[in-house]
């Protein structure tokens, strides 16, 4: 489908936002349909992802276990090793990236903000790429509605053009736009020069692979679903407007979690694509403020998360396929069990049911990434993200999971 969904967008969820965010929501959609980025900006076309360089091999090797994603090559440039991962061309691709001069990271002092972030200070989600099917116009527009663009690992050439928003104030994310002429996909790292792995390692690799297919994981885990950030309370609308802005994305609809001070607000893409060739972004946010927390005396995990961790992306989903054949058991408990006993350590059981529509499950946060992996499969055409008695459960297992790292600056060692 190559014709963006007409509006109106239709609407779910139970939470209210502002007039101001309704007004300027249907200004947005007006300026972005009349210049012409929603048809321009198609697809997420790649998620990249920093990690410290000690790190990037396990995390590669997590990634190859965990998902659906097949490294496929690690190229570098003056600034960065990239690894580059595919399931395949309808989905989004993984550049993992790890800068090579450690005093010019860019990453860095984000992650000095936040007592738990600190301690990876060279590891954060970076951001999306989107395809756009003309560059040149849509980085005119969207700079002449005051996008601020980064130089580097900016690709020109007759080839690719590639580029990248500077980091957001509300997620500390980038937004990244890529064209190539019609064809076989391309990423923008393919512009670098080569950086040859082991061959020790491609083995380890190849080894992940086959226990994957042999453990009967490939073909349940599917590509990606949902990203979802963390951000204050104040930036929930502003987030979403700003991505807005930015994508061809609509706003879905927002729930509140109420036991939990927290609402789960999501954009999807505006061509009704499943979820597999775009996912949809999600935005947590808390209902109140961190420091009301003495006076409105509930839990508060999303915002001490954004404390301890500054503002990043805390959780990739991946779905879980409804269906493979001949098999008549749930793949998400046969493939979270396999996982589990192969070391990948998980919070809480599944949770959800099948006449409820979806289970879900969180993974504890990784340690080479920061992120928590999401399995989630739906039953029967579900059409949503959750239940609101499963995100519950879920936000309180991942604030019990974040507290166990201990909050808050005043605790933290800085020279830890
Ligand atoms: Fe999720």
């Amino acid at each position: 489908m190559s014709e963006p969904l007409k509006r109106p967008y239709q609407r779910h969820g139970d939470k209210e936002s502002s007039a101001f965010f309704e007004e300027y929501l249907e200004k947005i959609y007006n300026w972005r349909d009349g210049v012409g980025l929603t048809e321009m900006i198609r697809e997420m076309h790649s998620v990249v992802i920093e990690v410290d360089e000690q790190d990037r091999h396990a995390y590669l090797e997590e990634l190859c276990l965990m998902t659906p994603y097949h490294f496929k090559k690690s190229y570098h440039n003056e600034h960065f090793i990239y690894s580059l991962l595919e399931v395949d061309e309808n989905s989004p691709g993984y550049i993992i990236r790890s800068r090579k001069e450690k005093d010019r990271s860019k990453v860095m002092p984000m992650n000095m903000l936040s007592p738990v972030a600190m301690k990876k200070p060279y590891t954060k989600y970076v951001g999306e790429v989107y395809r756009v099917t003309d560059f040149e116009k849509a980085v005119e527009l969207l700079g002449q509605a005051g996008v601020e663009f980064q130089d580097e690992g900016m690709v020109k050439n007759s080839r690719l053009q590639f580029i990248r928003t500077i980091p957001s104030q509300y997620t500390w994310n980038t937004v990244g736009y890529i064209h190539y002429p019609n064809g076989a996909r391309q990423y923008y790292v393919e512009q670098f020069a080569d950086h040859p792995e082991a061959g020790e390692f491609l083995e380890r690799l190849r080894a992940i692979k086959a226990k994957q297919k042999d453990l009967g994981i490939t073909g349940r885990v599917l590509p990606i679903d949902h990203l979802a950030t963390r951000i204050l309370q104040q930036d929930r609308e502003h987030a979403m407007l700003e991505y807005i802005k930015l994508t061809s994305y609509h706003y879905w609809g927002s729930y509140d979690i109420l036991d939990q001070n927290s609402s789960t607000n999501v954009t999807r893409n505006s061509y009704g694509w499943p979820e597999s060739k775009s996912p949809a972004r999600v935005f947590t946010a808390s209902n109140t403020p961190y420091f009301l927390d003495h006076l409105v005396k509930l839990p508060s995990p999303t915002e001490s998360f954004v404390i301890n961790y500054g503002k990043r992306m805390h959780h990739i989903a991946y779905g879980v396929a409804d269906n493979v054949k001949g098999q008549d058991f749930d793949n998400i408990d046969f493939a979270v069990d396999r996982l589990k006993e192969n070391g990948v350590e998980f919070l809480l059981q599944v949770i959800g049911s099948k006449d409820e529509g979806l289970k879900q499950i969180f993974s504890r946060t990784s340690q080479l990434s920061y992120l928590i992996t999401e399995y989630i499969q739906r039953y029967n055409g579900f059409q949503g993200f959750f239940t609101k008695k499963n995100v519950a459960f879920l936000t309180q297992a991942a604030g019990e999971d974040a507290a166990l790292k201990k909050p808050r600056m005043g605790e933290g060692n800085l020279s830890d």
